[in-house]
């Protein structure tokens, strides 16, 4: 059952923003999980636009969701690099583990399971992404102890562990370029630098690469709870992967750290969501 307040208060946060249907669509999925009838009618009634509008943009874009999604979300990347490695194979056996296709939910809800085309970390494909933490290099061999992983609370575990204040390297997952910027500086280390889009903004946006900080710098200021888009400064490419921020289900932006492994943090503006796996995945 929807809770009514609660896209209430999702449609007051974004009343000034333009661009609003998109976030306020984004801010839906991350809290339910999927949009729902009932919640796109009332975005429809308290925004004036039609539902016809609505639907439209809910179903064009891959992030929304119009049906219920399981608890864990296992995507297996079928793009060029984790196609010729294998993912095919990785992911047809994952269908016959959970008895499903592709984009489809278990019924009991424990797991959706979809095909993407590329999440971000081609270096290391064939690459599995289950509840945000990446499988790199995946073997079939493998598939059934990720699922008993994914069962058992790997966000816990993982998150648990993740306490420590750390410098890190860390490059685009598309074209390999170090992202460090040794210009600007953030926490006494050279800062992160993307380039960041939100609304109509686009500018500069550094982080400090110390692994536990929050520090950024940003040309343009950005709202908080705004869901950004990052982008590698060298080959332009979106930094976006499958994987959903554990805290608030917003994106997460994935990135290489060098000698190894996927740092990804929360591509919204004021969230703590950030992981990370070192040493090429969680299962050795
Ligand atoms: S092709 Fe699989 S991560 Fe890019």
């Amino acid at each position: 059952m929807m809770d009514r307040s609660e896209v209430l208060d999702i449609l007051e946060r974004h009343k000034e923003a333009s661009g609003q249907l998109m976030s306020i669509l984004e801010s839906l999925q991350s809290k339910h999980g999927y949009l729902s009838q009932e919640a796109m009618e009332l975005v429809a009634q308290e925004t004036g636009r039609s539902l016809t509008d609505i639907y439209g943009v809910a179903t064009f874009y891959k992030a929304f969701s119009l049906e219920p999604r399981g608890k864990h979300l296992i995507s297996v990347c079928l793009g060029t690099a984790c196609h010729v490695r294998g993912g095919p194979a990785i992911a047809e056996e994952i269908s016959q583990q959970l008895n499903i296709e592709p984009g489809g939910t278990t019924p009991d809800r424990e797991f959706t399971f979809e095909t993407v085309n590329c999440l971000g970390a081609c270096a290391l494909g064939p690459v599995v992404v289950v509840d945000g933490h990446y499988f790199p290099k995946m073997t079939t061999s493998k598939v059934g102890e990720i699922i008993a992983k994914a069962k058992t609370g790997l966000d816990a575990v993982e998150i648990d562990t993740d306490k420590r204040v750390f410098p890190v390297e860390v490059s685009c997952a598309y074209c390999n370029h170090s992202l460090m910027d040794p210009h600007h500086m953030i926490d006494d280390q050279p800062g992160i630098r993307v380039t960041v889009s939100f609304e109509d903004k686009h500018g500069w946006f550094v982080l400090s690469s110390l692994y536990g900080s929050y520090k950024i710098e940003s040309m343009n200021p950005i709202p908080r709870d705004m869901i950004m888009h990052m982008f590698c400064p060298h080959c332009h490419a979106e930094l976006i992967g499958g994987a959903k921020c554990p805290e608030c289900r917003a994106p997460m932006v994935p990135m290489i750290v060098r000698g190894g492994g996927v740092v990804q943090i929360c591509a919204r503006r004021g969230c703590k969501g950030h992981m990370l796996d070192l040493g090429g995945g969680t299962l050795e």
